[in-house]
């Protein structure tokens, strides 16, 4: 057998930096999409169809149908932390292995969060726009956009895995009281160490804020954020969402912005994205960011890498660093 016929198929389903791409060309067949084109299921399914493994990101949905039409895929590695993309029971049905790429990403995200926090509560993207538009004629005691402290506030946590601690820590060297909600409560050692209290989800959500989302997204909170929610926050308080879109209903929240039942939203995530509803793109009081949480380039390199040696780890037959339980 010649070499070419032993190295493994690959897809990877996304655009890499070339050097990156380049790396993996040495060891595998690689099916690439560097002109970076979204895939629809139908070309998705043919494309892993003879394909050992895959490195995709969470734009691909992978499905039991998928996944029964591909008999030599061992292991798909997903570049990203979330992974809501995966039917995880299809996988385990299937005996397929499913990675993703926690750690590297964490404190990028984290950071990313705390910026759109600040810029939805300090309202600088409403008041940049404000001023390219011309109307910035004088400097004005109370007349400037008036915005939201983020100091020696009440910030609510929803999900307190990495991230959610991540957050925590930041908030601390900001005077922020620091409450979190999680599906399970922390060590009393890293509530201490995340300066954070439990809190049960409807008193986080009167007392706080700021409150950001970065739970995973689950069958069971998708439009956990509802009108009810909204309407049981205080009205000077935001809303950041760098989970996934899916986890608010973005209808009742646009209707909570446009009659100021909150203060403002930042939203990192969309229920359909790369589609943002109109109802929010017409608002003033909320920050659209391009679910770009842990875009710098080197995390975003990091995310590559650390998929990239999940893949082969599966495909050697060692057990992958992330091996998702399905
Ligand atoms: C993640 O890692 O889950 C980010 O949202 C990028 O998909």
């Amino acid at each position: 057998m010649s070499q070419t016929a032993q190295k493994p198929k690959i897809l990877l389903a996304r655009s890499v930096f070339p050097d990156l791409l380049a790396e993996l060309e040495k060891v595998a067949i690689v099916q690439s999409n560097q002109d970076d084109h979204l895939w629809n299921a139908v070309d998705l399914k043919a494309a892993l169809a003879d394909k050992d493994a895959a490195i995709i990101t969470g734009s691909e949905r992978i499905d039991a149908d998928m996944l029964k039409a591909s008999p030599q895929l061992k292991i798909v590695s997903n570049i990203a932390v979330g992974y809501n993309n995966l039917d995880m029971p299809a996988f385990k049905a299937a005996n397929v292995m499913a990675t993703n790429t926690p750690d590297v990403l964490t404190d990028t995200t984290a950071d990313f969060g705390f910026t759109l926090m600040m810029a939805t509560a300090r309202r600088l993207t409403e008041s940049e726009h404000w001023l390219r538009a011309g109307h910035w004629g004088k400097f004005s005691i109370c007349d400037a956009p008036l915005s939201m402290d983020i100091h020696h506030s009440t910030l609510g946590i929803m999900g307190m895995g990495r991230i959610g601690q991540a957050i925590a820590k930041r908030a601390r060297g900001f005077n922020m009281k620091v409450t979190y909600f999680n599906r399970s409560r922390l060590s009393e050692d890293l509530e201490k160490e995340c300066g954070a209290t439990y809190v049960d989800r409807e008193t986080l959500l009167k007392q706080s804020d700021h409150i950001i989302l970065v739970m995973p997204y689950t069958p069971e909170n998708h439009h956990l954020f509802g009108e009810k929610e909204l309407n049981l926050m205080k009205p000077t308080a935001t809303l950041v969402n760098i989970a996934r879109g899916g986890i608010v209903d973005e209808l009742a929240l646009a209707k909570a912005l446009k009659e100021n039942k909150i203060f403002g939203a930042g939203l990192d995530v969309f229920e359909g994205e790369p589609k943002v509803i109109p109802e929010l793109l017409a608002l003033k009081n909320v920050v659209l960011a391009p679910h770009m949480a842990s875009a710098t380039e080197k995390t975003r390199r990091a995310m590559i890498q650390l998929a990239i040696k999940n893949c082969l780890a599966g495909l050697n037959g060692q057990t992958p660093p992330n091996l998702l339980k399905a």
